[in-house]
């Protein structure tokens, strides 16, 4: 039984904090795209863990944490990331890598970063953590994958000839020093080779026989729909499919084992970097939302911009993912406002949409048409029970499930495990 968690906005949705809350269930996080552009962040007892590589039911002692074939990791702050663990008492004994994992190596940053300074005001606001050009070189097939590191001519062979191509971008185009070989090798072959070795493998076999023996496996995705190299805002996205298909390609678990498929999103919207926003508010309701939702990237601590729930883009959020069930997360953020509006369809050249349209440049003209629900005043945090819940909160997600169309399963009314609610309809992700 797989079942998959994918963010259906722009990101930072709460995905680590429902991972984590599902992996109780599990016996399987699986991370299947994506790098350490993701800042996952789980709370538990206070403490607040952000994760970036390792997938967040890692604090779980019964979790086989795996990294799949389809994240691109940069050894070194994967290495930093297991050692702030340990740091902290969680072991990462049983993480399993795959080899086929693409590696981001110090030319990755340093090329996504020359990038968007050419792009100058129409920079995509990248986390400048290489990502893209990570996964160019994948699709170019002149990338370095986890199983290098486990052999040295390997990895020197591979890395000379990738050199001598990023060396001419360097040097002709960039006006900087070349990259060296051998630095490279003995920053990488020494340390992360020893390091990593024990954890890289065969992943593909291991969540085959998991499967086979009975066990849940839980795919936790980073980045989020509208971040989708395909179905997002083209060019203003990651370079990854984010999406529920890309657990599968991101795995090597095909789709039939995927039985449910949870939507996380935010009870407003937030996005970090350019492009569209249609429901984008850039007044004090805008800066009430980043101070008490605490909107600051969890890694580059950029602030988010923040806008009204917008349910055309939760429907295709719902078809692209065949979403099962949806998990509205940060409720309580919107606590102190005295009224909220949702964006029920586009007005576009004078023409009603209730789905999204498929051209970017419609989406960039889009004006929202709300509905307007009104506000509870009330802070949430401490509420246990659906039915202790002011009416007017209770009235405002009814209306998004309405209007979405998907199951609500969860609420959040806070960061920690345990300021969540039961909505009406049972999980499927849960037996
Ligand atoms: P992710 O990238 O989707 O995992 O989300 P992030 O961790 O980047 O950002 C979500 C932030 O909201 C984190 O600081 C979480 O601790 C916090 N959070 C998650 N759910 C809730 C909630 O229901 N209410 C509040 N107030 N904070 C939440
Ligand atoms: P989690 O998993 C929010 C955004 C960047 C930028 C665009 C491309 O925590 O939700 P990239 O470095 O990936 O090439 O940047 O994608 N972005 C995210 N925004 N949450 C994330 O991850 C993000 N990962 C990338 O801000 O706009
Ligand atoms: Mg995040």
């Amino acid at each position: 039984m797989a079942t998959v968690v994918v963010g259906t906005q722009w990101g930072d949705e709460g995905k680590g904090k429902f991972v984590d809350i599902l992996a109780q269930h599990m016996d399987y996080v699986v991370r299947y795209q994506g790098g350490h552009n993701a800042g996952h962040t789980v709370v538990v007892d206070r403490q607040r863990f952000a994760l970036q590589l390792l997938p967040s039911g890692i604090l779980y002692p019964h979790i086989t944490p795996v990294i799949g074939n389809g994240m691109v990791i940069d050894p070194l702050v994967l290495m930093e990331e297991i050692e702030m663990l340990g740091s902290k008492g969680i072991s990462c004994q049983k993480l399993k890598i795959s080899g086929n994992a693409h590696l981001i190596l110090p030319y990755h940053p340093e090329l996504d970063a020359a990038i968007e300074r050419n792009l100058g005001k129409n920079r995509l606001g990248t986390t400048k953590r290489g990502i893209g050009p990570a996964y160019a070189d994948k699709a170019l097939r002149v990338g370095l994958r986890m199983q290098d590191l486990l052999d040295e001519d390997i990895f020197r062979e591979k890395l000379d000839l990738a050199l001598q191509h990023k060396n001419l971008l360097f040097t002709q185009i960039y006006k900087r020093a070349p990259y060296s070989l051998s630095e490279i090798c003995d920053r990488y072959l020494k340390r992360c080779k020893t390091y990593l070795a024990p954890y890289i493998g065969d992943t593909v076999t291991l969540l085959h026989e998991a499967l086979e023996s009975g066990k849940r496996l839980l795919f936790e995705g980073a980045q989020a729909t509208f971040l989708d190299l395909d179905h997002g805002t083209y060019p203003f996205v990651t370079s990854s499919n984010c999406t529920a298909g890309g657990a599968s390609t991101g795995s090597g678990v095909g789709p039939r084992a995927m039985q449910s498929i949870v939507g996380i999103a935010k009870a407003y919207i937030t996005r970090v970097g350019s492009g569209p926003f249609p429901t984008e508010l850039s007044d004090a309701i805008a800066d009430h939302l980043v101070e008490k939702g605490h909107e600051y990237g969890t890694n580059t601590k950029r602030r988010r911009r923040c806008g009204w729930f917008d349910t055309v883009m939760l429907r295709y959020a719902a078809r692209v993912n065949s979403l099962t069930e949806l998990v509205i997360t940060k409720l309580d953020v919107l606590g102190d406002l005295a009224e909220l509006k949702v964006c029920v369809a586009y007005q576009i050249d004078g023409r009603k949409m209730r789905q999204l349209p498929y051209h970017q440049s419609a989406m960039h003209r889009a004006v929202p048409l709300y509905h307007t629900l009104p506000g509870w005043q009330r802070s949430l945090g401490d509420i246990k029970e659906r039915r202790d819940l002011p009416s007017q909160a209770v009235d405002y997600v009814e209306f998004l499930e309405e209007e979405v169309g998907i199951p609500i399963s969860w609420v959040g009314i806070g960061p920690e495990r345990e300021q969540t609610i039961k909505w009406n309809t049972p999980t499927h992700a849960i037996p």
